[in-house]
């Protein structure tokens, strides 16, 4: 890293910027004493053990053990490298980094590459919307938008725009502002012909979608057909800077409204996300096509905990709702499920009965996750049929078993009692009883059965003595160089019992000798090792006493020491044993002077 950036830079950056500012923009942070509390974006989970801590410029995770600075929070989130994590917070920060241009070279060239896709589709954008909005060509299509209930206002919003009907107009663009064809290529914007090699546009006369990244840059396209063309929506291939998993359409404009709300509506179209835009529900985002993946939910509930999934009313919507669904609740979330009669889609329910009757009669009136699911299992089945009555019954049951407040089962129990005029204590004493077979089905599997919000961990769950002692002294030595060079002499040449600990103090004496101020995000910088990081940062977390007086001091090194001379007892009294099964009573007796010597050097 110092070979391109200079260190010094590094340490202006780290000065610059705010572990919490950054990490804010991510996760949502409350404050809580001195230190900031938040859901890990790097596990699922339902109660927060994720913590920033504002005086050291670092986090971490009671719950995964995720842990380190502002630079190693956005390498592994973004999946970037330090350098170009430090460009990014340099950018922030407003620092020059200076970074001399040859010795950068070779990240340049890869970077030139990454910039020309960005440039390009930043381009193309303001080009097809221009050819949308402003020209002849475009006309067809921007009449075919309004009729279909698009505003003016939408398309701008949006950026919505118009590709050509030519086969190499968007090529022979880019061409002449000195992109090169592999480029468009790679970029997704150019397919190239198997048999002679030239390249023709991908998008030919469709409308064509932006799609953003969360920082709002163009990334990618989504262009519909006109007619009934096929398909309907063409979709940029996956590139460098367009993964389509981890996309949600809309993202970067609703963000700022997810959090003001706390909430997030979730659709299956661009269309429906614009629509319910211009109805005033602006806190909406859509999956490109495809389903809702791990990356999609994490982003998700790094902003926000409770959602709305509004899909379409038809089969294939009301399917795809409840797969949603149950992969949303298991990630903790707490659901709603919004539906349309006739089904429609939310695009075409706000134009045939409009803004104000979907904003209050589809979003607000929102089926609690139980409550679909009472209907979902409906579907497709005769109630007047005995056999289709029981299993929907006891599907219901299992459904109710898996509810984690007693409350919420009964109200569910006395619904299902009631709508099918059978006894509550009937059906309670099934639910127990389904709940008792699935436990013991699951075992060693995913438990059926949400457990109640757990408490953090401990950070340091029991530990030995040493384990502790040397803990503590880490700590301290963390917080002062003085005390540092203090252990080291302590320790006469002996070593920490827990490699882990010793390669730390080692990493820290040697960041002692040019640092002469302790600074714990600088330090995990200088780390080389990603366990090792974490195991600092577990140790920045915890509390110790402010001042460490001689006497604990040397109670610490003594719990370091005793430890080592306590192995090296249990080894000896070992070979005594052996050597008095071997009846060799003279080495017997010689050992034995040795572990009492031992002994004796233990109570010092
Ligand atoms: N989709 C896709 N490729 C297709 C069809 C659909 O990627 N061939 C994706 C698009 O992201 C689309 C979403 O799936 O927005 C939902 O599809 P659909 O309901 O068919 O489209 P609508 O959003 O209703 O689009 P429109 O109203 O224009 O028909
Ligand atoms: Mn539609």
């Amino acid at each position: 890293m110092a070979d391109l950036i200079a260190e010094e830079k590094i340490n202006q950056i780290r000065q610059a910027i705010d572990i919490v500012e950054i990490i804010g923009d991510y996760v949502q942070l409350k404050k809580q004493g001195r230190n900031y509390f938040g859901l890990c974006p790097f596990h699922g989970e339902n109660t927060p053990s994720f913590s920033v801590s504002p005086d050291k410029q670092i986090f971490h995770c009671f719950g995964c053990g995720a842990g380190g600075n502002v630079f190693s929070f956005l390498m592994e989130l973004e999946g970037i490298s330090f350098q170009e994590t430090a460009i990014r917070l340099a950018e922030k920060a407003q620092i020059d980094l200076q970074i001399n241009p040859t010795q950068f070279s070779k990240q340049k060239s890869i970077s030139k590459e990454l910039q020309a896709m960005y440039d390009a589709h930043e381009l193309l954008r303001k080009f097809y919307h221009h050819l949308l909005v402003n020209t002849k060509d475009g006309q067809h299509a921007l009449e075919y938008l309004l009729n279909r209930g698009f505003t003016r206002d939408s398309i701008d919003k949006f950026q919505v725009g118009y590709s050509l009907n030519s086969w190499d107009f968007i090529y022979k663009f880019l061409l002449k502002r000195d992109f090169q064809p592999e480029w468009m290529e790679k970029a997704g914007l150019v397919i190239k012909r198997e048999r002679d090699g030239t390249f023709f546009d991908r998008f030919r006369d469709r409308i064509m979608f932006p799609i953003f990244d969360r920082n709002g840059k163009t990334i990618a396209f989504s262009g519909r057909a006109l007619g009934a063309d096929e398909p309907k929506y063409l979709n940029s291939p996956e590139t460098a800077i367009f993964n389509k998993s981890k996309i949600l359409y809309n993202f970067h404009l609703a963000r700022p409204h997810i959090r003001k709300t706390q909430h997030v509506i979730l659709f299956e179209g661009f269309a429906d996300v614009i629509a319910a835009d211009r109805s005033g529900v602006e806190n909406g985002v859509a999956t490109m096509g495809t389903s809702l993946t791990d990356e999609h939910i994490s982003l998700i509930r790094q902003n926000v905990q409770s959602i709305t999934i509004c899909y379409d009313s038809d089969k294939a919507g009301v399917e795809a709702a409840f797969r949603a669904g149950k992969h949303l609740s298991e990630a903790g979330c707490s659901i709603k499920v919004s539906l349309m009669p006739d089904r429609l889609d939310p695009d075409e329910y706000i134009k045939k009965y409009g803004d104000e009757k979907f904003r209050i009669e589809v979003i607000g009136a929102s089926l609690t996750w139980m409550s679909f699911k009472f209907l979902y299992f409906r579907r497709e089945k005769n109630l007047q049929d005995e056999g289709d009555r029981l299993t929907y019954i006891e599907e219901i049951l299992k459904e109710i078993s898996s509810l984690p407040k007693a409350v919420e089962r009964d109200h569910y129990l006395r619904q299902l009692a009631s709508e099918f005029s059978l006894s509550l204590d009937a059906l309670k004493q099934q639910q127990k009883q389904n709940y008792f077979a699935e436990k013991r089905n699951s075992k060693g599997q995913k438990q059926a059965v949400v457990m109640p919000l757990s408490i953090p961990k401990q950070v340091n769950e029991l530990k030995p003595a040493h384990y502790t002692a040397e803990m503590r002294l880490i700590k301290h030595m963390l917080k002062s160089r003085d005390v540092a060079y203090k252990v080291q002499e302590l320790l006469h040449g002996n070593t920490f019992n827990i490699d882990e600990h010793q390669a730390i103090i080692t990493y820290l004496l040697g960041f002692y000798e040019d640092h002469i101020n302790p600074d714990p995000s600088a330090f995990l910088n200088y780390i080389q090792d990603d366990k090792l990081r974490r195991i600092v940062v577990n140790i920045e977390m915890m509390s110790i006493n402010e001042d460490l007086s001689d006497q604990e001091l040397n109670d610490y090194i003594k719990q370091v020491l005793n430890y080592q001379k306590w192995l090296k007892i249990k080894e000896k009294e070992m070979e005594e044993k052996v050597a008095e099964r071997e009846q060799d009573f003279k080495k017997a007796a010689t050992i034995a002077m040795e572990i009492i010597q031992l002994r004796k050097s233990l109570k010092i």
